[in-house]
């Protein structure tokens, strides 16, 4: 099976894109990573990207673009010219318009730390923390125009330990992600779903 072309956009810490780049460079996730955009300059994902050797590495500074979709037709430019077939969310912190989640419909996965659909949002760790669940874990979605609400792909269940806290249980809930993001992809690539309601049904041969 040939690598596909992914984009990655990120924010924050970029460990999961560290740890796609990892999957792909072991041959364990057939990705090339060609495109990472971050929306904040100081992210250390640009440099974890940069140190990879991805071949596009950009920042783009929302202040420079009128609005959302300016913004975004931007990034959408970028990620076509590169020939890119997935777009991966890794921690992206900002709402995406709904001219990018059309322009390339079906074709954005996000991770969010939390078994969704419950505990959407910025902070589903400590959410599901302070509901008192007694497992928690992550989820890889396809993205809509509903924060968090698009259909799901894979799950990874955590158990939440009493002495918890926030960043215990995402340390742990992140050790699964690293897991789950690149195996999800490989099988997005190698087996192909179609999606029946909200349900995505995997192309497995049984
Ligand atoms: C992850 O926990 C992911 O679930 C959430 O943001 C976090 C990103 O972490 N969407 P990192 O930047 O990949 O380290």
């Amino acid at each position: 099976m040939d690598r596909q072309a992914i984009a990655v956009m990120a924010s924050g810490r970029g460990t999961n894109l560290a740890a796609i780049l990892e999957a792909a460079n072991n041959g364990k996730c057939p990705v090339d990573v060609r495109v990472v955009i971050s929306n904040k300059v100081d992210a250390p994902a640009l440099r974890i990207a940069r140190n990879a050797g991805v071949a596009t590495v950009l920042f783009l500074d929302p202040k420079d673009y009128k609005d959302r979709t300016a913004y975004d037709k931007a990034c959408a430019e970028i990620i076509q010219n590169a020939g890119c077939q997935w777009i991966v969310l890794a921690g992206y912190m900002r709402i995406i318009s709904s001219f990018f989640v059309n322009h390339f419909l079906n074709r954005i996965i996000n991770i969010h730390p939390a078994l969704l659909p419950a505990f959407v949002g910025a902070d589903g760790v400590s959410d599901a923390l302070a509901y008192g669940v007694k497992v928690s874990g992550c989820t890889v979605h396809l993205v809509n125009e509903e924060v968090d609400g698009g259909d799901i792909l894979s799950q990874a269940v955590v158990p939440v330990l009493n002495h918890d806290n926030r960043d215990t249980l995402h340390q742990r809930i992140q050790q699964e992600e690293y897991k789950l993001y690149p195996q999800t992809l490989t099988r997005m690539i190698e087996e192909g779903f179609s999606i029946e309601g909200r349900r995505v049904i995997w192309n497995e041969s049984e």
